[in-house]
């Protein structure tokens, strides 16, 4: 059965993003409360990881390519001084990722909904695959910035074709704590830059991808997403996006999933290999 209506499937083709309020008031409790267990069963122990939202320089970190296919948490990059953390372990996690839609009963009863299928079907993706999903922590006062960027550049096909982004909000979202912005019709102008893993399989690097670099896209062009916890974005993978740092006292937790079509491979330098964890989305 449908899950989008012909105007939302041509609005995102359009302007490269939907919004659907309401679309897993309870299924988002779940994951937080799941979420609060995991946090409690980590030890942040001695390889302390910060995820660097800004300068996106994660990719030197043998411990971020590693986590395709596992369940790892990374830190705030304001978290940590001199290898130490400088507030509680729950407030200083960056994200978790890259594979509880896979790895964990709760994330992946939540990824496996019949409806994620059946909606990234109708927005012709043929045999919809989950590839990649993150738990974005966004802590009161410590969740960090994170720049304009597009999702294509980080999951990449070898067909070319573009990812989808779910981004489903756990805690209202407002501009004071940090909610997404979307550039409407970014979309269109392709992707500015891959993140290409080297042939050494170490490290990752920035590469040009055809497309100009992103523009300085003015704010005013931005669409400021305010959500409700339950609430949904669909994103088009070249859709310009960012959000603000968290500069409130409240958290604004988010958990993300990429689909590709299973049917075609990624790319051979796309950072998640094909042995990463994968959950395909029957009819
Ligand atoms: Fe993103």
């Amino acid at each position: 059965m449908a899950v989008l209506t012909p105007e939302q499937v041509a609005q995102y083709h359009d302007l490269g993003y939907v919004f659907l309020p309401g679309f897993a008031p309870e299924g988002v409790v779940a994951l937080k409360d799941r979420m609060t267990q995991l946090v409690a069963q980590y030890e942040v122990g001695e390889r302390l990881v910060a995820f660097e939202t800004v300068s996106n320089s994660q990719g030197k970190a043998e411990e971020f390519l590693a986590s395709g296919d596992k369940i790892r948490f990374f830190l705030e990059d304001e978290a940590l001084r001199d290898g130490r953390l400088l507030h509680p372990k729950d407030l200083s996690i960056n994200k978790c990722g890259h594979a509880l839609h896979t790895d964990d009963d709760v994330f992946r009863a939540f990824s496996g909904d019949p409806r994620l299928g059946e909606l990234a079907r109708q927005l012709g993706i043929a045999s919809p695959t989950v590839v990649q999903s993150m738990y974005i922590f966004k802590s009161p006062l410590i969740g960090g910035e994170v720049r304009a960027h597009q999702d294509d550049t980080f999951v990449t096909t070898s067909g070319g074709s573009s990812c989808l982004g779910l981004w489903f909000a756990l805690d209202d979202a407002s501009a004071a704590n940090g909610c997404l912005w979307v550039a409407p019709r970014s979309h269109s102008k392709g992707i500015t830059r891959r993140f290409v893993l080297n042939a050494e399989r170490t490290e990752c690097h920035f590469e040009p991808a055809g497309a100009p670099e992103i523009p300085d896209i003015p704010p005013e062009d931005y669409v400021c997403i305010e959500a409700k916890r339950g609430d949904c974005l669909l994103l088009h993978g070249s859709t310009v996006h960012k959000s603000d740092r968290n500069t409130s006292g409240t958290p604004r937790n988010a958990y993300t999933l990429h689909i590709v079509d299973g049917s075609t491979p990624m790319s051979p330098d796309c950072w998640l290999q094909r042995g990463h964890a994968r959950l395909p989305l029957p009819s």
